[in-house]
Formats: structure tokens, C-alpha cells, sequence
């Protein structure tokens, strides 16, 4: 079996076919859901039967038409958190709970019921500063602080669960569904809802345990300004998406992805931030199967009562943000998390899935990564390069070519004949290497990785139980389990360094692909009908597969040095809680301003999302960018956390000397501000990693009361010391900086004198030269 044909590579060789990924009105569970309208809610609560524990508060709603009945379970956890779980009261069958992303189960305190009347139920905290106000006809519960209303749930009626219902074969034929099955067009309608089975070119997902979604809204009150829920190449401020597509968390492998596009790509982190000038609220909904929320955005009458009873009551206009979450499947688990400030809901939000990983120093320097560096003389001419220009660099990166035909662990001979000496090699100018290692494993049995695995039973299943088999870098492949604790540390102990042939302690690791990506496959990934351990369909999972892989790589690492070094690992496709496990990149990025632009955002809002560690390819992967973009990039680059320079494996070389000496001097001199930077960095990451504090920030983290810093995603702060604001334009002669706040912020630190003069004041916005 040898490397893809042709046809198979062109799939990352050709810009983003559109029809290959779907659109919103393409996803069945999405279809069905938006048929539910704004309204009264078909749910009441019965509210004669609420237990309280300890724990929590639960109680079951029921659905007005199909009687089913569901449980909410309610707790307050430690930090100002409120829980509110909706599960079926008695499914046909346990639904997906997501596992293994809160780092522990989380410590709750009890509630106290202070108000219980026909039809209401009140329950506060211990400190009384938060309440929740249930509802029971239409259920909906209201989260309010003080006199506040903050946010409320299915006020807009938009509670969606599908019950888990027998197939329908095994229903007994009652008049009703037998006139069911035998009308073709309730059949049509029937497959365009896709209950049991959904079409998508010419891929079929047979859906085993039939429909299975969930959804609901939120509407938060005095909030027009909403962020998060990454991964999207969009803009800071989340948009309406009334009219056009939700954003979709979905994790996908799209080479050359549009920009602002609401598709999913790469990684999801179901983490939605909402701040007006007084307070920042947070929504975390736990759901790791396909995504949507849709976002709107709009102003409402308020009634203001005025001071004497002659006087009519005064309306006003008060912005709020409905914000509705819909899932494949699953069940709703969702953490509002009260803030009230936006470092308050990163702590909230580290409390329950972790802090960024604390990173090894070198992993903050610079990164020099090419798809490919051919052998050990190209990596250490390369390595000499830097030397030779006075450039400072940590690590040289090596890509899927290194390996013998895609086998990962291993060493082409012909390229890298003695890999170990190559690594004293730069271990002697105290450099590092990190090597890819992708979650397919070629499909051959002389390889000792597939045919453990194999005979271990660790391998994705089919929807028919056979090991599943998808196309990727090697040609046919499986996929590792990486939701099978066992696969996870059978994994993490090839990384030993007597396992791993040729590995030293300084190589680290890089996980690609881990969608996952399956070339061939339905919007290039593993059928939803896969399964996984515990014969949990892929649906459930998918979000988390790149997040297990990559604790699985940590833990190898941190199991090889006997728990004694830090590990690095990068990894493409990511979760809520990955920031435990390393750092993460934006994936695919093209040779063009736009995308320059676009990685300020971009960034601004993994980093929002918890994942401190994260970055855009310097230069742009794809294609060949102009020297005036690449050195701009490299300036933009080192003030980004992760800093590394990658290139397609057609793009010219682009070492930071091949442009002529005087940009060679200017990439020279941002590398160099770079390490100037380190030891500021490296507090900024030792924050993150004990205060859950963003070393990435928007603006208006940092003055939350300016209103004028809410939509800024040009400019950003690093830590609270530096703003930033690359140049992203190109010829730009100037940029219009905007300083907000009284503090003085010193331009001295924020660019270079050298290379940037002041033109103008303008009360708080600086006009600045750029040289
Ligand atoms: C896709 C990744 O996004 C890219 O960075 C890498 O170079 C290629 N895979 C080849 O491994």
C-alpha cells in the first residue's frame, strides 16, 4: 500500500470546494429544529414535585403534546456557577454525557428555596446575591442579581429534545403509523427531516438510535455585545446570524477556508461571553456533537415607571441578545457562569475545565516549521541560517515527510539516517524539534503501530463493527479510539523514548489532522455512524476527538521524562479544556492581508475561550506572500503568544533571509523584540496558568467601561502592560491607534522607536507612522 494517489492529495491541494461542507439549511437535526418558532413554550414545569438535596434541585417538565417527561437538575457550584442539567426522566437508552472535559466533578453548595407559590419557585445562593426564578407554565427560569435580570432560559419557548424512540421496525404497527408507512409523502417528509437516516451527496448517515437533538434558547437582557464560541475565521463581536447561517461548531479539516464564514473549523469551544458596561456573563453549554447557536441581537421597550402616578410610564429602548443552542445530540448541561466581571468568568470557567498548560520556556521563542524540511542536511542548514543572520530561534519543526510512507513514530532512513545524532546535533545550540505525529495509522500490518492496535481492538469502528477505514496522508488508514482510556495510555506510552526510536528528550510533539480529517469522507471527516468505545456513535463525540489525542500526547511526554518536564504539544483540533494539554494553532491560513487581519480575532477569541496558548502561521500556509506581507506578519506574529513560520509544501522557502537584506533586518528585529518580550510573556503565561487570566486580551477586558473598546479587534492588549496594534494593511504609512482608559500606556513599549514615529494626538487616538 503506498502513499495517496494523485487524486486523493488534490483534496488539500484545491482551494475549498463549497459543496463539499453543508450548509445550515444542509443539516437535518438544524431543519427540524427551526421549525420550533418563538412562542409559548410547549414545556411546563411540575413544580409539586421538586426534591431538594445537598446537591442540587430537580424537578420534572413536561411536554404539553408528547407527555414525555424530562428532569432538570439545578445546582450552584463554587464560584458563582449555576448548572442546569435537562435529561430525559427515563430514556429508552442513556444519553451521551460528555466525559473527561471538567477536571473534576465539580463541588456544589446547596441552594436555599425562598419562594415556592402557585406556579413560582425561587431559589437563591447561600450568599443570596444570585436567584433563580423558575417559572412552571411556560417553564422558563430567569437568573437575577440583586434587582437585576441577567439572563433567561426558553423565554422565547425554543426548548427542543427529541426523546430516544425504538426504531421505527420494532414500533408496533398501530393504525397510525401504519397509514404512516404507507404514504410516500409522509415517507419524503419523513427522510427531509432526517430521523433515521440523512443524505449528503453521496454520503449516508444511518442515524442507529434515531433523532436525538437538543436546544435552547437564552436571552440576555442589556447585553448587545457577545463573543466566543471558537472555531470561526470571523470577527471579534459575534454577528445576527437572523438572516443567514448559525455558527456551527463543528471540527473540519477545510484547506483554504473562506474568511468571515460561521462554518466550523478546525476546533470548538461551546463558550459564549456576553458584556455590557456594568457586568460579563458567560454560557457554557457541554455538548461535544455537531453545534449551532444562532445569535440576534436587537433592542426591546422597557417600561420605566416615572416618579408620579400623573406622569405616564416612559419607555426606553434596552438592548438584549437571544442566543439559541442547538445539538445533534446529547443532553443539555449548561454553566452560566454570573461573572460579574470577564476575569471572574475566566476563572469560572477554569474552574471547571482547567488553566492553560504552563508552556516550556523555548516554546515561546520562535518556531521555524516548513511542510517540508527535506532531511538532516536541510534542518541544519536551516538551523546554520539563523546563526549565520543573527536571528534568534528555539525550534525546527519537521512535517508529515519525515516519517517512513506517513508511519508516525518513525524516520524515513534515506532522509534522517541517524535522527538521534541530528537532535545532539541542535541540542549542542540548545534548539529543539518538534516532529508530527497524526491520529491515522496506515493500514499495514508490518507496521508495529497498526497491527498492535489492530489486534488490541483500538481502532474507530463502522456502523457494521469493522475496524473503520478512511482515507489521509498515508492513503487507507484507521483511527485510533481516543475516547478509550486504554487507547489513551497504550498511546501515550509509544512516546517513551526506548518505544519511539530516534526520539530525545528534545523533541515534542505536534498533533495534525484530528478532526479528525478523513479525505473521502462526508465533509471530509469520520461518518457520524462510526463508532467509538462504550458504542458511542462518532456523532456524540466528534468534537472531541483532536482534544483526547492531544491529552494523550501530553501525558506520553509528561509519563517519558518520569513527570519531570513540561511537555509541548500543539494541536490542530481542540475542545473546551484543551489549554491543559498545550497549545493550538488557527490551521490553514492563506498568503493574504485578509488573513493577517483576521488572526487578531481569530485569536482573541481562543484566547477568550480559555486557550491561552494559541497562534496563526507567520506568513500564511497557503501559497506565497509578498516580502511586505511576511514581514508584516512576523511583526504581527511576535506579539501573538505562539509564534511559529509554516508554509505549504508548494510555497517558495521563505526563511526570514531570502528576502533581501533589508527585510531580513526588519524580520531580525521583530524576532529579536520577541525574546526582548520573554520574560514578559512568561509571567503573562504563568497567570494564565494559576489565575486563568488571557495573555492574548481584547480592549475591553481591560477597560470594560469604554464602550468605544467593545467591537476593537485591530488592536489588542498583551497582559494589561502592552496594547498592540499591527500594521495589516499594506503600504500603510500610518495607523489610527486607539488608547483608551486615563492610564498612560507607553508607546515607548508598544512599537519600536525605530520603526514607528508618532504623527498626531487626537485626544485618545494616536496616529501612528509606520516606518
Ligand atoms: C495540514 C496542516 O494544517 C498543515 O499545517 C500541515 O503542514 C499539513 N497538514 C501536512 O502535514
Amino acid at each position: 500500500m503506498e502513499a495517496v494517489t494523485p487524486g486523493e492529495v488534490s483534496v488539500q491541494d484545491e482551494a475549498v470546494d463549497k459543496s463539499t461542507f453543508k450548509e445550515c439549511n444542509q443539516i437535518a437535526f438544524y431543519r427540524r429544529q427551526k421549525l420550533l418558532h418563538p412562542g409559548k413554550s410547549l414545556y411546563h414545569a411540575l413544580l409539586d414535585s421538586v426534591t431538594l438535596s445537598d446537591e442540587n434541585v430537580k424537578f420534572p417538565i413536561i411536554h404539553e403534546e408528547n407527555k414525555v417527561l424530562l428532569q432538570v437538575e439545578i445546582c450552584e457550584i463554587e464560584g458563582s456557577i449555576f448548572r442546569l442539567k435537562i435529561d430525559e426522566a427515563d430514556p429508552l437508552r442513556e444519553r451521551y454525557k460528555v466525559p473527561d472535559v471538567l477536571i473534576k466533578e465539580p463541588i456544589t453548595r446547596r441552594l436555599i428555596i425562598s419562594q415556592k407559590e402557585a406556579g413560582i419557585l425561587v431559589l437563591s445562593n447561600v450568599n443570596e446575591d444570585y436567584k433563580l426564578q423558575v417559572t412552571a407554565n411556560p417553564f422558563q427560569i430567569e437568573l437575577q442579581s440583586k434587582a437585576e435580570t441577567v439572563l433567561s432560559m426558553n423565554s422565547n419557548g425554543l426548548l427542543y429534545f427529541e426523546h430516544l424512540q425504538p426504531p421505527p421496525s420494532d414500533r408496533k404497527h398501530t393504525e397510525e403509523n401504519k397509514d404512516e408507512s404507507s404514504c410516500d409523502s409522509s415517507k419524503e417528509k419523513q427522510e427531509d427531516l432526517g430521523l433515521w437516516q440523512e443524505k449528503f451527496g453521496r454520503f449516508l448517515d444511518i442515524k442507529a438510535h434515531g433523532p436525538s437533538s437538543v436546544g435552547v434558547d437564552f436571552t440576555l437582557h442589556g447585553f448587545e455585545h457577545v463573543y466566543g464560541l471558537p472555531q470561526h475565521a470571523e470577527a471579534l463581536l459575534l454577528k445576527n446570524t437572523s438572516d443567514g447561517d448559525a455558527y456551527r461548531l463543528y471540527n473540519l479539516d477545510i484547506f483554504g477556508h473562506k474568511i468571515h464564514d460561521k462554518i466550523g473549523i478546525y476546533g470548538s469551544v461551546p463558550l459564549l461571553l456576553a458584556h455590557k458596561p456594568n457586568r460579563s456573563s458567560g454560557i457554557f453549554w457541554l455538548n461535544s456533537s455537531e453545534t449551532l447557536v444562532d445569535i440576534n441581537t436587537k433592542a426591546v421597550a422597557e417600561h420605566i415607571p416615572s416618579g408620579s402616578a400623573a406622569e405616564t410610564t416612559k419607555q426606553r429602548a434596552v438592548p438584549v441578545t437571544d442566543v439559541r443552542w442547538m445539538s445533534e445530540s446529547g443532553i443539555i448541561d449548561v454553566f452560566l457562569l454570573t461573572g460579574p466581571t470577564a476575569f471572574d468568568i475566566f476563572k469560572q470557567f477554569a474552574h471547571l475545565t482547567g488553566t492553560q498548560a504552563l508552556p516550556p520556556l523555548f516554546s515561546l521563542g520562535y518556531h521555524q516549521c516548513r511542510w517540508n524540511y527535506e532531511d538532516e542536511h536541510d534542518v541544519k542548514a536551516v538551523d546554520a541560517g539563523f546563526d549565520q543572520h543573527d536571528i534568534p530561534y528555539d525550534v525546527i519543526w519537521l512535517d508529515i515527510e519525515h516519517t517512513d510512507g506517513k508511519r508516525y513514530f518513525t524516520w524515513d532512513k534515506k532522509k534522517f539516517r541517524n535522527p538521534r545524532k541530528m537532535q545532539e546535533h541542535l541540542r549542542k545550540r540548545k534548539r529543539k524539534l518538534v516532529v508530527i505525529v497524526d491520529p491515522h495509522i496506515k493500514v499495514d500490518p508490518t507496521y508495529t503501530l497498526y497491527s498492535q492496535a489492530k489486534d488490541k481492538g483500538y481502532f474507530v469502528k463502522d456502523r457494521n463493527g469493522q475496524d473503520f477505514e478512511g482515507i489521509c496522508w498515508p492513503g487507507s488508514s484507521c483511527y485510533l479510539d481516543f475516547t478509550n482510556p486504554e487507547v489513551r495510555k497504550w498511546y501515550a506510552d509509544q512516546f517513551a523514548f526506548k518505544t519511539y526510536k530516534g526520539s530525545t528528550n528534545i523533541l515534542f510533539v505536534w498533533n495534525d489532522m484530528n478532526e479528525p480529517s478523513v479525505f473521502k469522507g462526508a465533509e471530509l471527516t469520520m461518518p457520524k455512524d462510526a463508532v467509538h468505545y462504550n458504542n458511542w456513535e462518532h456523532r456524540e463525540v466528534h468534537n472531541l476527538y483532536g482534544f483526547y489525542q492531544q491529552m494523550a500526547t501530553a501525558e506520553g511526554l509528561i509519563r517519558r521524562s518520569s513527570g519531570k518536564e513540561r511537555p509541548f504539544v500543539l494541536t490542530r483540533s481542540f475542545f473546551a479544556g484543551s489549554q491543559k494539554y498545550g497549545a493550538v494553532w488557527t490551521g490553514d491560513n492563506t498568503a493574504e492581508w485578509h488573513y493577517l487581519k483576521i488572526s487578531i480575532p481569530m485569536l482573541l477569541t481562543i484566547s477568550m475561550a480559555g486557550i491561552s496558548f494559541c497562534g496563526a502561521d507567520v506568513g500564511g500556509f497557503i501559497g506565497d506572500p509578498e516580502p511586505e506581507l511576511l514581514v508584516r506578519w512576523y511583526q504581527a506574529g511576535a506579539y501573538q503568544p505562539f509564534f511559529r513560520g509554516h508554509s505549504n509544501m508548494e510555497s517558495k522557502r521563505r526563511e526570514p533571509w531570502l528576502f533581501g537584506e533589508k527585510n531580513t533586518q526588519i524580520i531580525r528585529e521583530a524576532i529579536r523584540e520577541r525574546y526582548v518580550l520573554l520574560p514578559y510573556l512568561y509571567t503573562l503565561f504563568y497567570r494564565a496558568h494559576t489565575a486563568a487570566e488571557p495573555v492574548m486580551r481584547p480592549l475591553w477586558i481591560e477597560f470594560p467601561g469604554k464602550i468605544e473598546t467593545f467591537g476593537v479587534d485591530n488592536e489588542y492588549m498583551l497582559g494589561n502592560a502592552l496594547l498592540v496594534h499591527p500594521v495589516t494593511e499594506p503600504e500603510a504609512k500610518a495607523v489610527n491607534v486607539l488608547l483608551p482608559g486615563s492610564e498612560e500606556v507607553s508607546i515607548m513599549k508598544l512599537f519600536s522607536p525605530r520603526r514607528f514615529g508618532m504623527i498626531s494626538e487626537n485626544l485618545n487616538e494616536w496616529k501612528i507612522q509606520a516606518l
